[in-house]
């Protein structure tokens, strides 16, 4: 038997961050939206556990025991008592390390496969549980559409979205790492006060409505001063999106991709064109939100 499992990427469009806590996560405020570039997660049994990549940054994904995927795999297995013996393969169209949760969908994606292929039983919860063990964004990847996440963005409310948003992403040269972003947000609110993170009430109200310039006015990334910090040159990416139309810019996450909302698809269309010829970005990707979070999309 064999099953494949699609999972979408995500966007941030809040993303209000707390002090550092004790174990070294902050407390998070981070409005989810699920948005239509896709990873698949293929599971074949197989003598042991093994993982393989295809797509434009294979080259970059761990093939290890490190990968989400695997470990995903490994978690299902142990709590099942069984063995991890599959071959997890990875078709890759999410950007590696570019704050859109390619890493967690690939997580989300395998567990769902797993489960599927082992008929484990195991309910939403159980399944939610793990994903949250594996990482803060994994729970999110599973689910999809629109949530407000608290704690450490693994509590998970879904949201109501009155429409459908269109959006331009635009993959950055090199990768940022998540922790270096938290730990330079740290670093430059050393000594300031940082308040809890709280979602926006006019932001999830436009969300609600499905009001593009809503949305536009109440988008709002405590990461983006961090991910600037350390890759001064997304400005520039972000400026040729803002003179392109697009009605609001901001770091995906922790970066290094850009977003850009666009009023309607033409729109999108207009703002990737001027993205990919301003030589600021690698490449460029129009997609648009909400959409399903990890689905079995074949099994035989
Ligand atoms: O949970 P996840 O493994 O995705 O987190 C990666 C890293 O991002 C953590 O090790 C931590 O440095 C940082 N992080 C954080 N606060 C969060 C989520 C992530 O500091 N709420």
């Amino acid at each position: 038997m064999t099953v494949t499992v699609r999972v979408p990427a995500k966007v941030n469009v809040q993303l209000a961050v707390g002090a550092a806590r004790a174990d070294g996560f902050h407390d998070l405020a981070n409005v989810f939206l699920a948005v239509g570039l896709y990873d698949e997660v293929t599971v074949t049994p197989a003598d042991e556990l093994r993982v393989t990549c295809e797509g434009p940054d294979a080259g970059q994904v761990p093939l290890d025991a490190t990968n989400l995927a695997a470990r995903a795999a490994i978690a299902l297995a142990e709590r099942y008592g069984r063995t991890p013996d599959v071959h997890l393969h990875i078709a890759k169209d999410i950007p590696v390390a570019g704050g859109m949760a390619g890493g967690s969908a690939d997580g989300a994606g395998a567990l769902l496969a797993c489960d599927t292929l082992w008929g484990t039983g195991a309910s939403r919860d159980e399944l939610l549980d793990i994903c949250a063990e594996l990482g803060s964004d994994v729970p999110f990847s599973l689910v999809g559409e629109a949530a407000l996440g608290t704690g450490r963005g693994e509590r998970l409310t879904a949201l109501e979205v009155g429409g459908t948003f269109h959006w331009v992403f635009a993959m950055a040269v090199r990768g940022l790492s998540t922790p270096a972003v938290f730990r330079e947000f740290d670093r430059l609110g050393e000594g300031l006060d940082v308040p809890e993170p709280v979602a926006s009430r006019e932001l999830l109200d436009a969300l609600a409505k499905g009001d593009p310039d809503a949305l536009a006015a109440t988008v709002s990334n405590d990461l983006q001063p961090a991910a600037l910090s350390l890759f001064p040159e997304l400005a520039d990416t972000l400026a040729a999106g803002r003179a392109a139309g697009a009605l609001a810019t901001l770091v995906s996450g922790s970066g290094p991709t850009t977003a850009y909302l666009a009023r309607d698809p033409a729109s999108a269309e207009k703002i990737a064109e001027a993205l990919r010829t301003s030589g600021t970005c690698r490449s460029v990707r129009v997609a648009s939100g909400p959409v399903p979070g990890a689905t079995v999309v074949d099994s035989r």
